[in-house]
């Protein structure tokens, strides 16, 4: 009988590895498990060691073996099977009296990293979690990455999984609300996830033909934005979407410290940006305005196409990395294709929007406003 490719196992530098999702979860999560796993399974005879929780299983000894089965028919499903949490082992912890007390999370990380006999962590996850990655492989633990979030800010790789789904959401939310805004004749604020970088709303507004993009990266001025809405109305266009992401700020805020642009916004009770957005435009221009807010929809459901080729590729590549015992990086994609890169180059860093980006000229092109006057 003719012998079965997997039958005859590669040769790996790693017999058994744990691994772990950490951060806010995103479809692909279940993709590059089971890619990583198949792959390191199939192809090199690896033990894998599902963390449960992030971070928090490895401090907490939450981990079981995987078998076949628990990778199989996931390709598909959203979230994670292996749970997520933002557990931080290396934030410093305090006591009742805000005293610093000694935090012994990386004795516990070590010590169940030597109990599991790993020879490696594979560690999905965004910024916070390659940072933490970066730390622990300085401890002396070996560690591989994945590079995954909606918010596609990570240093080091051309785009994180995830993205493109959450994409797909974003845009179809703006789609739709096309029709209410043009029905009542208002202006629909939404707002898109993107703390520190706005990729996620600059990409959905262009594809959403949003007439207003507003990013963390370019503080607005409501004044431009007013004037911008004033003139489409004039013009014939009763209506307008403007696409916020979550951490946009004004000029006025943009030049606060962080603990009085706190206290400011709480004085404006507005639970968002998009609310607060909403207000200062109906304050400014006197249209009817309205705010939706997408929250965690973008972060659920099936994979894209595109989000799970992606996350499958990345899962693979990184099973070839623990079989070369190429450990200390995170996997890639580079020049279109497969690529690593050392764990200090995603590691406290975020991949923000650029000034000169093309996408922003891109927009400005298409007689989007993107805050400010120009
Ligand atoms: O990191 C991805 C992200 O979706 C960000 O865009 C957002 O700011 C954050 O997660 C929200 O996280 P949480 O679920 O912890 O509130």
């Amino acid at each position: 009988m003719k012998e079965k490719r997997d039958d005859v196992k590669r040769e790996s530098k790693t017999k058994t590895f744990g691994i772990l999702t950490a951060g806010g979860d995103c479809p692909g999560l279940n993709a590059a498990i089971r890619g990583v796993c198949r792959a390191a399974y199939d192809r090199y005879g690896m033990t894998a060691v599902g963390i449960a929780k992030g971070y928090a299983g490895l401090i907490n000894g939450d981990f079981r073996i995987l078998r076949q089965e628990d990778f199989s028919g996931i390709l598909l499903r959203g979230g994670t099977i292996l749970g997520a949490s933002r557990e931080k082992p290396f934030k410093l912890k305090h006591d009742e009296f805000h005293n610093l007390v000694e935090n012994d999370n990386i004795a516990l990380i070590k010590e169940h990293y030597q109990k599991l006999n790993l020879d490696c962590l594979v560690i999905l996850g965004g910024n916070g979690t390659h940072t933490t990655g970066y730390l622990l492989s300085q401890e002396g633990l070996n560690v591989v990455g994945l590079p995954k979030t909606i918010d596609n800010d990570i240093v080091g790789t051309e785009r994180s999984f995830g993205f493109h789904s959450a994409l797909a959401v974003g845009t179809e939310a703006v789609d739709r609300l096309h029709s209410t805004a043009q029905s009542h004749n208002r202006v629909i604020v939404i707002e898109l996830m993107g703390h520190k970088s706005g990729w996620l709303a600059l990409h959905a507004g262009v594809a959403g033909g949003g007439d207003v993009i507003l990013l963390p990266e370019i503080p607005y001025d409501i004044k431009a934005i007013g004037k911008h809405l004033m003139h489409r109305f004039q013009s014939g266009k009763g209506f307008s979407i403007v696409v916020v992401a979550e951490g946009a700020m004004s000029i006025e805020e943009a030049v606060m410290e962080k603990k009085d642009r706190k206290k400011f916004r709480e004085k404006t009770a507005s639970p968002s940006i998009a609310y607060r957005v909403a207000h200062e435009i109906e304050e400014e221009t006197g249209m009817e305005t309205r705010a939706t807010v997408l929250g965690y929809m973008q972060r659920g459901g099936i994979p894209s196409a595109s989000d799970r080729v992606l996350a499958t590729a990345l899962g693979t590549a990184a099973a070839d990395l623990l079989a070369q015992g190429k450990y200390g990086r995170m996997v890639c994609l580079e020049n279109g294709g497969m690529g690593s890169v050392d764990l200090i180059v995603p590691a406290n860093k975020t991949k923000t929007v650029p000034e000169n980006h093309f996408m922003i000229d891109t927009a400005l092109a298409v007689g989007t406003c993107m805050g400010i006057e120009t």
